[in-house]
């Protein structure tokens, strides 16, 4: 089982607010991600002054895009992006397209998707999914179950590079232990903690502690 690997996830809601996030912990993650509210906020831009602070980065733009894959994959691509995301729901031919643009793409899981759409996802290409708790199924009471762990071990099992995501704290992690999780993207506990340095290093030691 490999080290998972640690994602921020910028959801700031302006630039300047990211810029001063991400100069906090940047050098303590190995993911760093131009949120969706951060995409819609303040768009390509966000991208391309992550990639100017962090030449060497893996950047993620978290665009969850549904359509024109082609276009929204350029865009990200010439921003500086190596990843996007694409939504469950996107169709397959969106996801090709933008999978052509860019080093790789993530299908973000929401709602009702199901393993034979995950089928045709692999059949497409695509490597690499993320399986995502919703802040507003959250903010609803709902919480990481024994579905959501054994959904999560299938995709593992079928071949996906499995990121999992949607209000992790570091006391979270333990729930995953014997998972082969890919990574581990948390946004808000790391932001909008007292020292986001701080935290993402406890991130970091949780994930040693229990994959190492
Ligand atoms: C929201 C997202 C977030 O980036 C992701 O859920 C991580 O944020 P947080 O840890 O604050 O929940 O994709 O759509």
């Amino acid at each position: 089982m490999s080290l998972p690997n640690l994602q921020i996830a910028l959801d700031n809601t302006t630039l300047s607010d990211a810029i001063s996030s991400i100069l906090k912990v940047g050098d303590e993650v190995d993911i760093v991600e131009a949120g969706t509210i951060l995409c819609l906020a303040e768009g390509m831009e966000a991208v391309r002054c992550l990639r100017a602070i962090y030449p060497d980065k893996i950047i993620l733009a978290d665009t969850k895009c549904a359509d024109a894959g082609a276009t929204v994959g350029k865009n990200c691509a010439d921003a500086g992006a190596d990843w996007m995301t694409v939504i469950c729901s996107a169709t397959i031919p969106t996801m090709k397209a933008a999978l052509k643009e860019v080093k790789d793409l993530q299908v973000e899981l929401y709602g009702d998707w199901t393993f034979d759409h995950a089928r045709q996802w692999k059949e497409a290409g695509l490597t690499q999914v993320v399986y995502h708790q919703s802040r507003d199924a959250l903010l609803s009471g709902l919480t990481w179950s024994e579905s959501d762990l054994d959904k999560i071990k299938q995709l593992v099992e079928m071949g996906f590079k499995v990121s999992v995501t949607g209000g992790l704290e570091v006391e979270t992690l333990k729930l995953f232990e014997g998972i082969d999780v890919y990574t581990f993207i948390a946004g808000r506990s790391i932001r909008d903690a007292a020292d986001p340095k701080q935290a993402a290093r406890e991130f970091k030691a949780e994930i040693e502690r229990i994959w190492g």
